[in-house]
């Protein structure tokens, strides 16, 4: 994208963004964004804009490894059934598509390509994470943020918020989307990468995930309308199950090596491992009164 173009895009998003210091709502500018108060977030070489408070936070972010592993996996196809799933999903005449904890952009970008005159704002406290998000889509903006502190975003603001495999902030949520506005949700089920999880140092899946997620999101005030389950299954090789596995939280706490041994015993003779690709995609809106 060229310099004009990017600064074209700041300035018909920057009214949706919220100064994370005062609240006011911000302008672009030449160099970022800047608000009535006079508070200034410069807009960095690599496109995107820290809307971090100074206060900074206490969350561990993606490093630039596990991002580089993320975006090999997701340029594999491995996960193109979520990713079709999500655009399928999306309503087409969606004006502004919020991921929240957004990673390389990839599902922003999809579901960007699904719905042809939205803009797109992906949020991650990881900087890596948003250099590679601004450049994922030419209609999307790449915003550094925590999902647990109150988004730099409007209320009412977000058409449609995707939150894939990203922390979930529900209160949040619920300000920022719009009347009618939809929350895609991708989690995984028990059953999600199953060959390689326990291998691979990967988190387990509680079998009460869905239940859990239903109730949060009872709670606070959103409804169901759809359960999309997607599954497919992947061939890996050795170098992709260690990038699978170091993409996730396993990269902080295994090293690179003890991750390709683990990949290497599972390949064995044959040099590849099936892995089953298996989630629910969500849909939840907030009902209306009355
Ligand atoms: C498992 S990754 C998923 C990324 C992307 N949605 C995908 O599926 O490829 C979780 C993402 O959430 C981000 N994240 C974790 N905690 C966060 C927080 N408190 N605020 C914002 N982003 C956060 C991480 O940096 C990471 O990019
Ligand atoms: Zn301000």
């Amino acid at each position: 994208m060229t310099h004009g173009t990017e600064q074209q895009l700041w300035r018909s998003g920057a009214h949706i963004l919220r100064c994370p210091v005062c609240g006011d709502e911000p302008s672009a500018t030449e160099t970022g964004l800047r608000c009535p108060r006079g508070h200034v977030f410069d807009r960095a070489r690599q496109g995107y804009v820290s809307l971090l408070t100074g206060r900074g936070s206490g969350h561990r972010s993606d490093t630039a490894p596990m991002v580089a592993a993320r975006r090999r996996i997701l340029d594999s196809g491995m996960f193109d059934a979520v990713a079709n799933a999500l655009a399928a999903a999306i309503p087409r005449d969606t004006g502004v598509v919020v991921d929240a904890g957004t990673g390389t952009g990839h599902y922003l970008a999809a579901a960007l390509g699904a719905a042809p005159a939205a803009l797109g704002i992906g949020i991650d406290l990881s900087k890596y994470c948003a250099r590679a998000a601004a450049k994922a889509h030419p209609r999307a903006l790449a915003v550094v943020a925590d999902l647990w502190e109150p988004l730099p975003l409007g209320d009412g603001v977000a058409d449609a918020v995707l939150s894939v495999f990203a922390p979930r902030n529900a209160a949040e949520v619920a300000r920022i989307l719009a009347p009618g506005g939809c929350w895609l949700i991708v989690t995984p089920n028990p059953g999600h990468l199953h060959e390689v999880r326990e291998a691979l140092g990967m988190l387990d899946i509680g079998a009460d995930k869905l239940v859990r997620l239903h109730d949060e999101l009872a709670a606070a005030g959103f409804r169901v309308t759809e359960t999309i389950p997607v599954t497919s299954t992947a061939d890996l090789s050795a170098a992709q199950a260690t990038d699978l596995a170091g993409m996730g939280p396993a990269g902080f706490h295994r090293t690179p090596g003890e991750l390709a041994a683990a990949a290497a015993g599972l390949t064995g003779a044959t040099r590849t491992v099936t892995a089953t690709v298996d989630v629910v995609v969500t849909v939840a809106g907030i009902p209306s009164a009355g």
